[in-house]
């Protein structure tokens, strides 16, 4: 089934990014705290299983303020932030990260050759289509690269039209977006040509998907 939810919108989270409280308000859901502090602040140890996990050239897809990107430069891993928002950017190379005003649908440098993608902070929901988003991901792989998707506590596939409202009442307009719980994974992966190598259950879950043959 396709959810016509508008069109997505490259400055959604700008108002999280640059540090106030947000709300997502999802149609037909309980709308949900945003983790805004988390985005800014430096990666801490409940990225740490994200960041073992990447053991080279890696791209962090909706990468916002860039604590990922950073942290894997200071391990050594080469690593390219991408995102949609000039907030994002600025914030990233602030940092000393290095990062990519773009959409993750538009063509990426080295697509094909990343060894891992992530998407961090249910960044999996980018688009409100998460088999057409890790198809487009998949393609950015070398033959034996993974994806690190950060997921929901909660269980299901939730689809439709999301915003984020800000602590001062501004809202970003309704945009597509999705959420897809662990148990929900191994279909939503396998439509696009994936499957779950690990996982890991808990406060912030995991996995790590690679192309089926
Ligand atoms: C939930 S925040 C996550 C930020 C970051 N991954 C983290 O964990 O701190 C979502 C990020 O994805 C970016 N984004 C949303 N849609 C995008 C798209 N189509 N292409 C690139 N970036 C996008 C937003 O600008 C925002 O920075």
């Amino acid at each position: 089934m396709s959810i016509d939810a508008g069109p997505r919108l490259p400055r959604a989270f700008d108002a999280g990014l640059a540090g106030q409280f947000c709300r997502l308000d999802r149609s037909g859901a309980p709308p949900i705290a945003l983790p805004v502090r988390r985005w800014r602040a430096d990666a801490n140890r409940s990225d740490r299983w994200l960041l073992r996990a990447c053991q080279g050239p890696t791209v962090d897809l909706g990468c916002g303020p860039g604590r990922l990107v950073a942290a894997l430069a200071e391990r050594g891993v080469p690593a390219l932030g991408v995102d949609s928002s000039d907030v994002a950017i600025r914030l990233c190379r602030a940092r000393g990260a290095v990062a990519l005003r773009r959409d993750v649908f538009e063509p990426l440098p080295g697509e094909g050759r990343w060894h891992h993608a992530l998407l961090a902070d249910g960044n999996i929901g980018i688009g409100g289509d998460p088999v057409a988003l890790l198809h487009r991901v998949r393609g950015l792989l070398s033959r034996r690269g993974s994806v690190l998707v950060e997921l929901t506590r909660r269980s299901g596939l939730w689809r439709g039209p999301a915003r984020l409202v800000a602590s001062d009442g501004s809202d970003s307009g309704w945009f597509p977006w999705a959420q897809v719980g662990l148990d929900a994974l191994p279909a939503v992966a396998a439509s696009a040509g994936l499957s779950v190598r690990r996982s890991r259950a808990g406060r912030r879950p995991y996995a790590e998907l690679t192309p089926t043959a």
